[in-house]
């Protein structure tokens, strides 16, 4: 048993084959994903302290298809409310024979802080804490440029908008580094920057032209407000007008390039209607891979391949 709370420091062997036992679970052809009994008997369940509809939603289904027992616990609607703590809250679950919780926290660090302190019989996966990680969602892309062009390695992948707050561009930038792609990009203004970006391991430039030149993949993120504490931002006319992704900005990067955004997507400030729904959006097709990802991941963590693989690497 072990968990999954991070891609960073995971070789690109484990990465490779978290995805292709995603790839596993697609029916050939087909956009329907098998139903296995890889997690009969087990019992899952969800703690999202942050609102959520993609990540929530695909793990409960990816739950469902591997056969285990799952629930949602609505945190509004708990004894949370009469003051009892989160590790109370967490052991009292846990004394009910849970074998996993899928975690996602305002705080960073919080799934960490339960697998190693409050929890540590249970596996935890991290479906996205603060500013710091979102590794399925990571995965998920990368099984999308995978199936989109056909490898992540040699890729140039330009990620435009808030990376500042952004929990998805920190994971998907060390997954696609490790996954071996010929460039990481950011595109976003300073103040939306975290301090001295190329540290990351990316290029980093501030203007679409320049930075969308010749990319393979564009991957667009939203202007997390929920994290900014009086930032000083554009309107959202002119953030739109700078940084949006349309059509004309869009002819910036390859004929064939791909667009992504791991949602929720607000139209008319970070993309436009004509890109979202245009014929190089694989936004829908990210949150279809949503289900065989996770469901690769939770199989993986509950066998212990996660951590035999860790091991070999
Ligand atoms: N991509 C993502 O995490 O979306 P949700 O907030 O809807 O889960």
């Amino acid at each position: 048993l072990r968990h999954f709370l991070t891609v960073e420091g995971l070789s690109k062997a484990l990465l490779e084959e978290i995805l292709d036992t995603a790839d596993s679970f697609i029916e050939v052809g087909a956009r329907s994903i098998k139903k296995v009994p890889l997690l009969r008997g087990k019992t899952v369940i969800n703690l999202f302290f942050e609102p959520s509809t993609r990540t929530r939603t695909t793990f409960e289904l990816a739950a469902q298809r591997l056969s285990a027992d799952v629930l949602n616990l609505n945190i509004s609607t708990s004894a949370t409310s009469k003051g009892e703590s989160l590790s109370d809250m967490l052991q009292n679950l846990e004394a009910m024979a849970s074998d996993m919780f899928v975690v996602r926290h305002a705080q960073s660090g919080a799934p960490h802080f339960i697998a190693k302190s409050v929890c540590p019989g249970v596996a935890i996966i991290n479906a996205g804490d603060g500013r710091h990680a979102h590794p399925t969602q990571a995965m998920l892309d990368m099984l999308t440029i995978r199936q989109h062009k056909g490898r992540v390695e040699g890729m140039v992948v330009a990620i435009v908008g808030d990376i500042l707050h952004s929990r998805v561009a920190r994971s998907q930038i060390r997954a696609l580094l490790t996954l071996g792609a010929a460039e990481v990009r950011v595109i976003a203004p300073q103040t939306l920057l975290p301090f001295e970006p190329e540290a990351l391991g990316v290029s980093v430039f501030h203007n679409m032209q320049a930075g969308l030149r010749d990319a393979d993949v564009v991957i667009m993120l939203r202007l997390q407000k929920e994290r900014m504490e009086g930032a000083l931002l554009p309107s959202e006319s002119e953030y739109f007008k700078l940084y949006g992704l349309d059509d004309q900005k869009l002819a910036y990067a390859k004929p064939d390039a791909i667009v992504m955004h791991p949602g929720p997507i607000n139209r008319g400030v970070e993309i436009a209607s004509e890109v979202a729904d245009g014929p190089q959006s694989v936004i829908l097709n990210q949150v279809t891979n949503g289900i065989a990802i996770r469901m690769a991941v939770m199989s993986m963590a509950m066998s212990g391949q996660i951590a035999s693989a860790q091991n070999r690497s």
